[in-house]
């Protein structure tokens, strides 16, 4: 029988929990499949110390179902960090921000321990770039940045009538086929404006839980 994309995500969901240390603080992702992340967390809630989350959508669906939400300056441990992603290479380099959070879990998981990654199998690539890179921008520098970014070879879209949790805008580079995404991360990071891009190579995935029509297949690096 032939599984859904949500089953595979309701299913990594569940075998994501597997991977939380008792008494400890999770950090936690934002978009469709961390939902499912989170009402699963919900069941072993008592389990847990509380969340750090990557979103302001994240926190009030944790907040939902009575899981303490921590402001990340206050907490010094994060032993796991659990998130979807919108492509992931057998490298677990990925590409995230397709929800627009990918500053905030760029800055979540970059204070994590281990980056558990959730996702079914559409989203597992060979290269990354298919999936327009979403990079967070300063909306003052977005026109500078757009024309920086064509210089690299890439097509900026603005996401229309969207702000981030930051207040910022996103452009959508389309046309990337990203061979060297930890290059190519740090070079966009250097573009003045640009907060952070949505390659998440330099601190990649620790382990992919993927979904799969034959159970949860773990890759590891
Ligand atoms: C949000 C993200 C998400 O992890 C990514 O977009 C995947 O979302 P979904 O689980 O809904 O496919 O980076 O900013």
């Amino acid at each position: 029988m032939t599984k859904t994309l949500n089953e595979q995500k309701l299913e990594v969901a569940k075998t994501a929990i597997q991977h939380i240390p008792i008494g400890s603080i999770i950090g936690v992702g934002t978009g469709s499949t961390a939902n499912y992340f989170i009402d699963e967390l919900a069941k072993v809630k008592n389990k847990i110390n509380g969340a750090v989350a990557s979103s302001d959508n994240t926190a009030q669906r944790l907040k939902s179902h009575y899981i303490e939400v921590l402001d990340l300056n206050n907490v010094n441990d994060i032993p796991v960090y659990v998130d979807g992603a919108d492509e992931i290479t057998e490298h677990l380099h990925m590409i995230k921000g397709g929800g627009g959070a990918l500053t905030r879990e760029k800055i979540v998981s970059a204070t994590a321990k281990k980056f558990i990654c959730i996702t079914d199998e559409s989203k597992l690539v060979n290269v990354l770039g298919e999936f327009p890179l979403p990079i967070e921008v300063i909306p003052m520098a977005r026109s500078y940045v757009a024309r920086e970014i064509v210089q690299l070879g890439g097509h900026p879209v603005l996401r229309e009538k969207f702000t981030t949790d930051n207040g910022n805008v996103i452009l959508d580079v389309h046309g990337l086929k990203i061979l060297n995404p930890i290059e190519l991360e740090v070079a966009l990071n250097q573009i003045t404006g640009i907060v952070t891009n949505g390659l998440f190579a330099k601190r990649s995935a620790d382990i992919l839980l993927l979904g799969t029509n034959n159970g949860v297949r773990t890759i590891t690096i």
